[in-house]
Order: structure tokens, then C-alpha cells, then sequence
């Protein structure tokens, strides 16, 4: 099993951690982590990511403290930082991949922090050597969490609403956009829409738009206006997308249900801002 714990548990559980203990990994737990992240080397869209452990050379330096986050993630001695190689559906592939490193680094008890806006590529760029055809779209601290939230951490919880989710009758729909899914329609799969529900996602702006049309699930990512306009450098919102999928997988597997993504768009009046990502066939 890649888990010791339910994938709903971690799902549960996890939250964005930004402020951590000058404290080093313990050596068997660092290698547990290298193990982990150096199998994670293709995405369900096939494009390859190669993730690396950065640590700090020199824990003892104070001005070391941001290093890398604009002071955003307060005393973190390590990051896993990745790149992928560049594609049609690489932020996809990209976020799926970190989203399942950062549930096993919940697993193993560590804190993490998904960052795709407040880190420093150019710091990170030459420790990864980035080729030509890559890019990093975001990287995550990982290390034992202070015992209660900075109050940066907070300001930026509050201010993102991070405690929140949006309704489901907003996200998931029944043969169109224009009905709800009722969770009874849903069936036992409503489970694993629950937890594409609990997501983390850049700025906590839930993308994430889901049609079913008999055993189809069909995944539709609707942008924030303007969104792609403050970070450039990645397309966060895609990589949300991939997010949501990592967690469909996990989940629709651990409840037994099987099936495989497909690209089969139906014919649907989209809402604004929405474009269409990828479908899941369900049997179980
Ligand atoms: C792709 C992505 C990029 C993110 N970028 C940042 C970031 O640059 N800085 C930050 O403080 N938090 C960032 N976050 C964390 C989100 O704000 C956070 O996941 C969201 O508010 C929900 O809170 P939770 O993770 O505690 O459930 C990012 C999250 C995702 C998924």
C-alpha cells in the first residue's frame, strides 16, 4: 500500500502549514521521502516530473529563514521542488504528481504547503537545472510543523478563506450544467466527489466543475476571471485540475471503484470561463 493511513484520512486532515521548527529531518524519515518522490516520474497524461528534497545548507543562518518563499513560509529547512516537462497537459500532470507526494508526506506526519506564486524560481531553478523544456509550476515546504499556525499563517488562511469550501451544488452536476448532483444521485461515488471537494487549490478558488452523464464523470475546469493574469509563470488554475484528479484516483480506488481517464467531451452549454479537461468512466 502507498498509504499506512485511509486516503480519505489524509485528505481529511491535511492542511497548508506554513511555519515549521529549525528542526532537520530524521535521517530514516529523509530517505523515506527521497524513496518516495523519486518514483513519482509521470503523470496520467504521460508528461514526465522529476522531483527533488532541497535543503538548506546552513540551518543556523537566521537570514536563511525565507529562504526561497518571500518569508511566507516561516523556518523551513526543506522543500520538495520539481520540474515537468513542458506539453499539453503538463501543469495537469504536474499538480497530480505533487498533490500525491504532499498526501504521503501528511502520512508520514509532515507538514507542507502547496506554493505556486510565493517562491522564488530563480532560487530554485538552478538546484532542480531546470532544461529548456521545463518548467517548476509550484514546490511545497516539508518538515515538522510549529505546534500552532503563525500568524502570518493565519492572515493568509483568513484571507483566502481557507477553512472553506464552496456548496457542492455549485461544483457537480447531473447530465448539464444546469442541475445540481443531489448527493443520493451520486450513489457511493458521491464519496469521492466529496473528497475532489476538499482539495487545496491556488487561492482556494475550487476550479473544479464535475458533469456526470450516466457512468461518465466529466471534469471541467472553470477559471477566476483574471486569475493566470498574477502568476504568470504557471498555470495554477491547471494545476488544480490535476489536483482534483490525483485525488478522484485515490479515492474512487480506495472506495473500489475502477475505470481509467479518457478524452471524451460531451456536447454541453458551458458556462463562462469553462473549458473542458478530461473524463472518467466508473465501473464498480
Ligand atoms: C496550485 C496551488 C498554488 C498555491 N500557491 C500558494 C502560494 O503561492 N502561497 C501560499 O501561501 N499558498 C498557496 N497555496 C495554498 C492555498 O492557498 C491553499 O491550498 C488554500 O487556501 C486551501 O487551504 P488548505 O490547503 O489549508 O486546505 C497554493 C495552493 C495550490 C493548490
Amino acid at each position: 500500500m502507498e498509504f499506512s493511513q485511509p486516503v480519505i484520512e489524509l485528505i481529511e486532515s491535511r492542511s497548508s502549514w506554513r511555519s515549521y521548527k529549525s528542526q532537520p529531518l530524521e535521517p530514516e524519515l529523509r530517505s523515506q521521502i527521497v524513496e518516495y518522490i523519486k518514483q513519482q516520474t509521470q503523470g496520467p497524461f504521460g508528461h514526465n516530473t522529476r522531483f527533488q528534497l532541497i535543503e538548506k545548507d546552513d540551518p543556523l543562518r537566521i537570514d536563511n529563514a525565507s529562504f526561497g518563499t518571500y518569508g511566507f513560509i516561516k523556518n523551513a529547512l526543506n522543500f520538495i521542488a520539481g520540474v515537468v516537462e513542458k506539453g499539453t497537459r503538463h501543469w495537469e500532470d504536474y499538480g497530480y504528481n505533487l498533490e500525491k507526494i504532499i498526501l504521503k508526506m501528511t502520512d508520514l506526519g509532515l507538514g507542507t504547503c502547496w506554493l505556486g506564486g510565493t517562491f522564488k524560481r530563480s532560487e530554485f531553478g538552478p538546484l532542480l537545472k531546470v532544461g529548456v523544456n521545463e518548467v517548476i509550476p509550484a514546490i511545497s515546504p516539508v518538515g515538522y510543523g510549529t505546534a500552532s499556525r503563525a500568524i502570518r499563517d493565519r492572515v493568509i488562511r483568513w484571507g483566502a478563506k481557507s477553512r472553506t469550501r464552496r456548496p457542492r451544488e455549485v461544483m457537480f452536476f447531473d447530465g448539464s450544467f444546469s442541475r445540481p448532483l443531489p448527493a443520493v444521485a451520486a450513489g457511493k461515488f458521491d464519496r469521492v466527489l466529496n473528497m475532489v471537494r476538499l482539495a487545496p487549490s491556488a487561492s482556494n478558488r475550487q476550479p473544479w466543475r464535475i458533469v456526470k452523464i450516466g457512468n461518465m464523470f466529466h471534469l471541467y475546469l472553470k477559471r477566476a476571471r483574471n486569475y493566470s493574469e498574477m502568476v504568470k509563470a504557471a498555470d495554477l488554475q491547471r494545476v488544480d485540475m490535476g489536483i482534483a484528479m490525483c485525488h478522484f484516483d485515490l479515492v474512487a480506488r480506495e472506495t473500489g471503484f475502477t475505470g481509467k481517464w479518457v478524452e471524451q467531451e460531451p456536447n454541453l452549454d458551458l458556462p463562462e470561463l469553462a473549458e473542458y479537461i478530461v473524463s472518467r468512466k466508473i465501473i464498480g
